[in-house]
């Protein structure tokens, strides 16, 4: 880091301090990171951003020094003078960068006092609680790791930057206060003042406006974009979460995909990743086949495979039946003790999922042990085992069912049965269907959104239409996902017909991009990664929350600042909405 502009404060980065320094007489500042009275000699670790120094105060050298040192507490905030020397050949400490010098000090300004702080930042344990650290996330900041994690975070944007800047692609920002743009969650929405009963919603991506710029010839966008989601929050969801988000016009899946691909080595090199291109690519049917899931991790080597042709004339029913509804058998091979209590939880998990059942078999030297075998043939038996490939010892867990109650039950429990192996794994996935069945409104949905271009024609059965949609996955987590869009207003009114939404009702919500599309539109298509994910694999950590500075808890809730919370009655009278107490947080 360049060293900072000298001032009353600091002339030097305390971390910057070398042996070349010896001799300097710097002036530093930053935190009381750890004190130690020696008697005599008093030690203090000064921590700014970029690391820790050692101070030493001499009771005779500078007595004024010392008797303030004395005084001091963890995370008083300080700033010393003093004269930059080697530490004796015993006493440097290969552990801190800067542990060949010490600073000893002539003169300390103590520039504000610090309670005891509800944790150690010195010696953080990991068992301060999550509520405890986001309620002093400024605390929390102060450790290294959380630094690092942003540090990286920063690094991961300055190439994402760079990369796209480099390649003609403008940096624009897009409205927070908006329509509804639809990406599958609720929206947040904010009353308008100045039209009474009006309402903005804030964009869950920006998706509509970056391809409006498409159509207004700016041929490439990107924008690191904040979205807003009112969903259920997981590990891996924040209500706001953070985007990069691309879009270029006169493009097919071609050109996006390899431009990620180049844009996706520089970023993962960031953390140490290296990849070699091209980034494999994966239908989505094969996905769903083979690892249950459209965001599979491959580094768990337990595949699913179809039993169908096995048990197609079983004589257990609940094989044949279901093959005979049009559903599948499939079921994936396991290694491990099992205790019969365990296949009952298995069991009553498949069930939980929605799965009428689960079979399960252990294969020992003279067969089958399993509360079906009196069901099946020995052909049956063997040529199952063979399809699985397994061998004695191992255990079978088998599902019937619709394929894709198959491929979720057996996905489950492949993530369950199994650590994923060493190193990464980044995969695309492509192929998509275009819409996946909901049965609670009895209408088909998006599987992305309803701007994505369908692959082929549009007629018939929309259950069979397939997209121009792609997913990139890493390491079980889903990071980006974009596609060719629709770019004529006819194609669009079939999607949004496919969907049950009515020509009143498309011309109502989206009749603004239903114009526009009439005036000229370019063949456009795009992605938005997450970063938010993206960085926290790339730190290592478990939860998106790690390389975000102000997250929420899983509530929702921010426990620094208590938002959301209540407002006075008087803002919501202008707002002209009716006056509640608010109701305490869950
Ligand atoms: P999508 O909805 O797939 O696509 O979002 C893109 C990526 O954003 C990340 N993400 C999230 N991260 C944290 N918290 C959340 N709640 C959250 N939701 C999504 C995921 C995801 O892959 N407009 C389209 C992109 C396009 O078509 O170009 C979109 O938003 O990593
Ligand atoms: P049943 O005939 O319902 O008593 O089921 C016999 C065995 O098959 C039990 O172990 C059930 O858990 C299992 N089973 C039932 N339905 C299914 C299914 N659709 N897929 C897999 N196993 C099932």
């Amino acid at each position: 880091m360049k060293a900072p502009r000298a001032n009353r404060y600091r002339s030097h980065w305390a971390g910057d301090l070398a042996a070349a320094n010896a001799g300097e007489t710097p002036r530093v500042a930053g935190w009381v990171h750890r004190r130690r009275d020696h008697g005599g000699l008093i030690f203090i670790d000064l921590r700014d951003r970029t690391g820790l120094l050692q101070l030493v105060f001499h009771p005779e050298r500078a007595p004024e020094a010392h008797a303030l040192a004395q005084s001091l507490r963890s995370e008083d905030v300080v700033s010393v003078e003093g004269a930059l020397e080697l530490r004796s050949q015993e006493t440097i400490n290969p552990r801190m960068a800067t542990g060949e010098v010490e600073l000893s000090v002539t003169a300390i300004d103590q520039l504000a006092d610090a309670d005891t702080p509800p944790f150690e930042i010195e010696s953080f344990s990991g068992e301060v609680g999550e509520e405890t650290r986001l309620r002093h996330r400024y605390l929390d900041l102060r450790r290294d790791e959380m630094r690092e994690a942003l540090e990286l975070r920063d690094a991961v944007v300055k190439t994402m930057r760079s990369h796209l800047g480099e390649r003609g692609f403008l940096d624009v920002e897009t409205p927070i206060l908006t329509r509804s743009t639809p990406e599958g969650a609720r929206d947040y929405l904010v009353p308008s003042r100045l039209q009474p009963g009006n309402w903005y919603a804030l964009p869950q991506s920006p998706q509509l406006f970056k391809q409006l710029l498409m159509m207004g010839g700016l041929e490439r966008y990107f924008q690191i974009a904040r979205c807003f989601r009112d969903e259920d929050l997981r590990a891996d969801r924040q209500p706001e979460f953070t985007q990069l988000d691309i879009e270029m016009s006169f493009v097919e899946e071609e050109d996006v995909i390899e431009l990620v691909d180049e844009l996706m080595r520089e970023v993962l090199a960031v953390g140490g990743i290296e990849i070699s291109l091209p980034i494999e690519r994966i239908p989505y049917a094969e996905a769903m086949l083979r690892y249950g899931s459209d965001r599979p991790d491959r580094r768990i080597g337990m595949e699913i495979a179809d039993l169908g042709d096995v048990f197609k004339g079983s004589g257990f029913k609940v094989f044949s039946g279901a093959l005979g509804d049009g559903g599948v058998v499939r079921g994936l091979r396991a290694r491990g003790e099992f205790s019969r209590r365990r296949f009952d939880e298995l069991t009553e998990k498949a069930k939980a999922l929605g799965a009428k059942g689960l079979v399960w078999a252990v294969l020992e030297a003279d067969g089958w042990r399993s509360p079906i075998a009196k069901f099946l043939t020995a052909e049956e038996m063997k040529a199952a085992t063979g399809a699985l490939g397994a061998g004695e010892g191992d255990v079978l867990l088998i599902v019937a069912d619709s394929a894709e109650m198959a491929a979720r039950v057996l996905g489950e429990l492949r993530l369950e049965l199994a650590e994923p192996a060493e190193g990464h794994d980044l995969v695309w996935i492509t192929d998509f269907p275009m819409f996946g069945w909901s049965a609670e409104e009895q209408r088909f949905d998006p599987l992305h959104h309803p701007f994505v271009a369908p692959a082929g024609d549009v007629e018939g059965d929309p259950g069979t239409w397939n997209s121009r949609g792609y997913d990139l996955v890493l390491d079980g987590t889903e990071i980006g996902g974009g596609s060719i869009r629709i770019h004529k207003p006819e194609i669009q009114r079939k999607v949004f017909e496919a969907i049950g939404m009515s020509p009143e009702e498309a011309e109502r919500r989206f009749g603004f991009l239903l114009e526009a599309l009439r005036f000229g539109a370019p063949p456009h298509g795009g992605i938005a990664f997450g970063l938010d994910r993206i960085c926290a694999i790339l730190a290592g950590r478990d939860s998106i929350r790690d390389v975000i500075a102000f997250p929420k808890t899983a509530s929702g809730g921010d426990p620094l600042t208590g938002a959301p919370a209540g407002v006075d009655s008087r803002q919501l009278r202008d707002l002209g909405l009716p006056v509640s107490p608010p109701r305490p947080a869950a």
